[in-house]
């Protein structure tokens, strides 16, 4: 049977909502209408009482990536799995370019990985740590014929993955000219490493000093230069995890002068502040993300720009390590920064709670419009990284990723009885407003409460076209 309807459910897009039956057909939405006549061969599944959202688009994700010495614990398979049981049914994952290799040799080899493993759809930003001639005609091959049309760069991470600003600026001139998006990790990677440097010489070794060492001054620095660059080279420039209102503060200028910037902010920073830094406990592990976590005023500006559109994505950035020695396989991750916490993978899980924890914090509590949660989680996203109409909405023609949510029950997260690998989630026995019921990928149902239905392999890689930046 390839057709199920969906019947008197609430539909919420990023601009409507109103109750109708959405029947779905050979992987697209065919047809949306009250009381809609169907077939015996049809099954019907009763929304009642239900939202029907746009399968989650989470452009900020890391699977099987490599950081440092380790790798993250999510496989392509686990971490779609996780995807699929929070409602995201599209992620766009990393290839990383290493020194040795081209983007297209990078695209490439993360498909390899990616495609027998992934439960849900998918697609790649390119990371380019290297440009020269070469490496720019590779990426513009990557945009007109492999369906990769962003590319992440680095402003930190010094002799990593930090590119310097002329890199940059040539890579924006390119890929925007090309219809594309540069997506920037925005740090002053030179000054932290010193201060870095410096605290572990005065003995500062646990894990709170990754906050004090990264200075939300330095994300603003690093923004401002971003802009400038994009300004300079015309093109589109997106910022990801921003988690400060020094980094805000430039976005909203450049924006109010008309300059196409774009940036997401990820649920842990609207979830939490620095004051559970306040230990010398190394438990505090956990909390080691890159940026870290800000002050509660910070947040109080996160949300104004999620409302305002200064911000227009929230995506996961999950980085998943596992906080105990050896689980499943796991040796030297979060633990390998006892005694220096510049060893520490930086990274936070939360790929299964996106929607669940920012429904709780940001619809129920009044931050956000029903509307405003799924052009937050869906629609731009897919239209910021050349993704919509196909992905991001409900409407005829779309790809039929379907998310059936109950906004009338309430669920404790526990790390165990979610579907990453990772040993934790910074929510453990938080109780949150919400649950996910099914989850249908391209009109397959894929979850259903508790029960897995996906198949490992089903997942698509999703060819992308153009930046939709207005
Ligand atoms: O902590 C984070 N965000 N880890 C991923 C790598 C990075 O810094 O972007
Ligand atoms: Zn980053
Ligand atoms: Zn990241």
């Amino acid at each position: 049977m390839t057709a199920t309807l969906i019947r008197n459910g609430r539909v919420i897009t990023a601009s409507d909502d109103y109750t109708a039956d959405v029947l779905m057909e050979d992987g697209v939405v065919k047809a949306i209408g009250t009381q809609l006549a169907v077939g015996p061969d049809v099954a019907v599944v009763d929304a009642t009482g239900l939202y029907v959202l746009p399968g989650g688009v989470d452009t900020h994700v890391h699977m099987e990536n490599i950081v440092g010495p380790t790798v993250t614990c999510d496989t392509f398979a686990s971490g779609t799995k996780a995807a699929a049981f929070g409602g995201t049914t599209t992620v766009v994952d990393f290839a990383l370019q290493t020194p040795q290799d081209s983007p297209l040799e990078a695209i490439a080899r993360a498909q390899r990985s990616a495609e027998p493993q992934v439960n849900i759809d998918y697609s790649l930003h390119c990371i380019v740590t290297r440009v020269d001639k070469q490496v720019l005609a590779d990426v513009r091959h990557a945009q007109r014929h492999e369906g990769v049309t962003s590319f992440k760069m680095f402003m930190a991470y010094p002799g990593v993955m930090m590119a310097d600003d002329a890199a940059i600026f040539q890579m924006l001139r390119q890929v925007g000219a090309d219809g594309g998006m540069v997506a920037l990790h925005a740090e002053n990677g030179t000054v932290i490493d010193l201060l870095i440097k410096e605290a572990l010489e005065a003995g500062h070794t646990a894990p709170r000093y990754h906050a004090s060492t990264r200075p939300a001054l330095m994300e603003g620095e690093a923004t401002h230069r971003g802009i400038r660059l994009a300004e300079l080279a015309e093109a589109p420039i997106y910022f990801v995890h921003v988690s400060s209102n020094q980094a805000l503060k430039h976005i909203v200028q450049a924006r109010d002068e008309g300059i196409p910037v774009f940036a997401e902010t990820c649920p842990h920073y609207l979830l939490f502040d620095d004051s559970v830094y306040d230990s010398d406990d190394f438990n505090i592990a956990k909390y080691v993300m890159t940026p870290p976590l800000r002050k509660p005023d910070d947040q109080k500006h996160l949300w104004r720009a999620l409302r305002y559109d200064d911000l227009q994505v929230v995506a996961t950035d999950h980085c998943p390590f596992c906080m105990k020695e050896g689980h499943r396989g796991f040796f030297n991750q979060k633990p390998a920064g006892q005694g220096d916490f510049s060893k520490i993978p930086n990274g936070a899980p939360g790929i299964e709670t996106r929607l669940v924890s920012l429904y709780d914090i940001g619809v129920t509590q009044g931050q956000l419009s029903l509307n405003r949660f799924v052009q937050l989680t869906a629609t731009t996203p897919a239209k910021l990284f050349g993704l919509f109409p196909k992905k991001g909405t409900i409407a005829v023609g779309s790809d039929a990723d379907i998310v059936l949510f109950n906004p009338a029950v309430r669920q404790t997260i526990h790390a165990h009885t979610l579907h990453s690998h990772c040993d934790y989630t910074l929510l453990e026995g938080r109780t949150l407003q919400g649950r996910v019921e099914k989850v249908f990928l391209r009109g397959t149902l894929i979850v259903d409460g508790e029960q897995w239905l996906g198949r490992e392999g089903m997942g698509r890689f999703v060819p992308r076209g153009e930046v939709r930046a207005f």
